[in-house]
């Protein structure tokens, strides 16, 4: 079986742009959220980026009509998942919202379904634990934003199955990103390495070593880094950074102890890119 019908659970930062990347590459894709205006904000964030597909001759105007025109946004569950090959669940890395998706998509969906997790650090073992299919559960890790970002990390559980593997990675292969296989354990390889060095960056804004222009600048032009440390915190929502850290925190221990200023910040609703304001202000 190749896959070519998804669902996406969960329109937020990573969902709507895993959406999109299943829609232009000509799978049938249903996004499905209990927000109706996180499902509003996704349709008027794929009408944008069809629009720079064809700016930049990636699309033909009728192809980027036909594959806007071919996702489906809707807040039923039931409806979204009934007749897919591949879920992917993103919502928010909370373990607990996670487990109870998992065990609506088992009994929801027919028996040949992958369920796969967006998770940045938690274990897809756990999630899939509460499913009658561990063998057909896997995480796959997506990057952001994730119609420029070309990696996806294939996170195997314990019981996930070499054939839900060799699926999981044709799929990501379909849709042109590239992948790398890791076995489980918190944080992957990413998000294990990246936390770490945003909440450096942030201890030492806390510390007055630096202005977070120049620790930023100092990673991209000193270390070649794309982006300094703390535009791409506030570009994946501080929210998310402080779970992930608080999941690291927990399972791996003191070094991932979460910097006070990220506390402090969420604790104030600056929340990065998606509230306007975090390290950077937005407009
Ligand atoms: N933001 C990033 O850069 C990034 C990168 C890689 C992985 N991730 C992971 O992806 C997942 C999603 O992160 P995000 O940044 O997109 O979060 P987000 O806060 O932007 O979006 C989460 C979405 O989930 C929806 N939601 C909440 N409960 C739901 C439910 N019961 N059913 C359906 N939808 C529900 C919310 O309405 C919201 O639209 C997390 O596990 C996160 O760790 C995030």
């Amino acid at each position: 079986m190749t896959i070519k019908k998804v669902a996406v659970i969960g329109s937020g930062t990573m969902g709507r742009g895993i959406a999109y990347s299943v829609a232009i590459s000509g799978l049938s894709v249903v996004l499905q959220d209990i927000n109706e205006s996180s499902l509003e904000k996704a349709k008027a964030y794929h009408e944008k980026e069809f629009e720079r597909a064809v700016a930049k001759e990636i699309l033909t105007r009728e192809e980027a009509d036909s594959s806007l025109g071919s996702i489906e946004y809707t807040t039923e569950l039931n409806a979204a998942v009934n007749d897919r090959d591949l879920v992917i669940e993103a919502v928010l890395e909370i373990m607990e919202l996670k487990t109870s998706i998992f065990k609506q998509l088992d009994e929801m969906t027919p028996d040949h379904t992958i369920l796969a997790t967006n998770t940045s650090t938690m274990s897809p073992t756990e999630i899939a634990a509460q499913t009658s299919r561990p063998e057909k559960c896997i995480a796959l890790h997506f990057f952001n934003p994730v119609p420029r970002m070309k990696l996806i990390e294939v996170i195997c559980g314990l019981e996930t199955s070499d054939d839900t593997i060799q699926k999981a990675i044709a799929f990501g292969e379909s849709i042109g990103k590239e992948c790398v296989k890791i076995n489980e354990f918190p944080g992957f390889a990413v998000s294990r390495m990246n936390c770490l060095i945003g909440n450096e960056a942030m201890n030492m804004v806390m510390e007055g070593v630096a202005s977070p222009e120049d620790i930023d600048k100092a990673m991209k032009l000193g270390l070649n880094h794309p982006m300094g440390p703390l535009e791409l915190a506030d570009l994946v929502g501080l929210d998310t950074r402080l779970r992930n850290m608080q999941y690291l925190y927990e399972t791996l221990g003191e070094k991932y102890r979460p910097c006070p200023i990220l506390t402090k910040y969420v604790k104030a609703g600056h929340l990065g890119k998606k509230s306007g304001k975090g390290f950077y202000t937005y407009s």
